[in-house]
């Protein structure tokens, strides 16, 4: 059984579940913040082959998720988690010298900050699942390297967003470092047409997530640490 705990009420969460159900022997404990109005997402419940969970998860709340373990331990009884996805994300519209301290706070709370902690509470089932491995759902905008390729942010554009990105990049590293057991990837989903990612973006979701998903079911220990793109291709830091 492949068990997998991910944030996920549109979007790429939402597609990413909706694949991951598509098989029987898959359990998915998706995390959302208001699950009485995730409608696609409880739908998905009478559709899908495998099981699906839904629980409460606001990530920008440390408390809400603390209490995460009490939430998902007897779900999962005997079993452990086999993959932890880390996707809920803000973007925001900012340069270095127009952001709002408040905003970028926010932003990093939410896309580095909640992903830390929430890592830090699924250790212990981590540590009993079979694959043990977590994606972080990161961004192309996180890579310095290609931070100059992008010509409408070469003034300094989603300063926030691109920040909080690469400090999910270095935490990813870091967790390999500290945890040499565990597979651990950063990866850019593409540029994805969702409410974030816009309507002129170029990927549909299914695209995207069909490539994720084979990216991380086939990734092995020396993938641990890697930063690579949906199609499996390493994207400079
Ligand atoms: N779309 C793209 O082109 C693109 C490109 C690169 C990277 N990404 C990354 O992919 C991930 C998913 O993005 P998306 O395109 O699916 O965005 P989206 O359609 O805007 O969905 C964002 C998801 O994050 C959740 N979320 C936001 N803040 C949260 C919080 N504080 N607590 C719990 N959940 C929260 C939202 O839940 P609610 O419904 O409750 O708001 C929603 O499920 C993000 O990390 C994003 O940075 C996307």
């Amino acid at each position: 059984m492949l068990v997998c705990l991910l944030r996920a009420s549109r979007g790429i969460g939402l597609e990413l579940v909706k694949q991951l159900l598509e098989s029987p022997n898959n359990l998915v404990i998706a995390a959302c913040r208001t699950p009485e109005k995730a409608v696609a997402l409880n739908a998905l419940k009478s559709s899908a082959k495998g099981s699906l969970h839904v629980i409460r998860l606001e990530v920008t709340d440390f408390d809400s998720v603390r209490a995460v373990p009490q939430a998902i331990a007897p779900i999962l009884g005997e079993h452990g988690l086999d993959y932890l996805i880390n996707n809920a994300g803000i973007a925001r519209q900012d340069t270095p010298l127009t952001l709002d301290p408040e905003v970028f706070l926010e932003t990093l709370r939410t896309n580095t900050v909640g992903p830390a902690l929430l890592t830090q509470v699924c250790i212990p089932f981590l540590d009993k699942g079979k694959e043990k491995k977590v994606l972080n759902i990161s961004s192309t905008l996180g890579s310095i390297a290609k931070a100059d390729l992008f010509e409408h942010l070469r003034s300094g554009g989603a300063a926030s967003y691109s920040i909080s990105k690469s400090a999910l990049n270095m935490l990813t590293y870091k967790l390999k470092l500290e945890r040499p057991d565990l597979i651990v990837i950063t990866l850019c989903p593409g540029w994805v047409k969702t409410d974030l990612g816009g309507e002129n973006a170029v990927l549909e979701a299914k695209e995207s997530i069909a490539g994720i998903i084979k990216v991380i079911t086939s990734a092995t220990a020396t993938d641990s640490g890697k930063y690579l793109s949906y199609t499996g291709e390493a994207i400079p830091w």
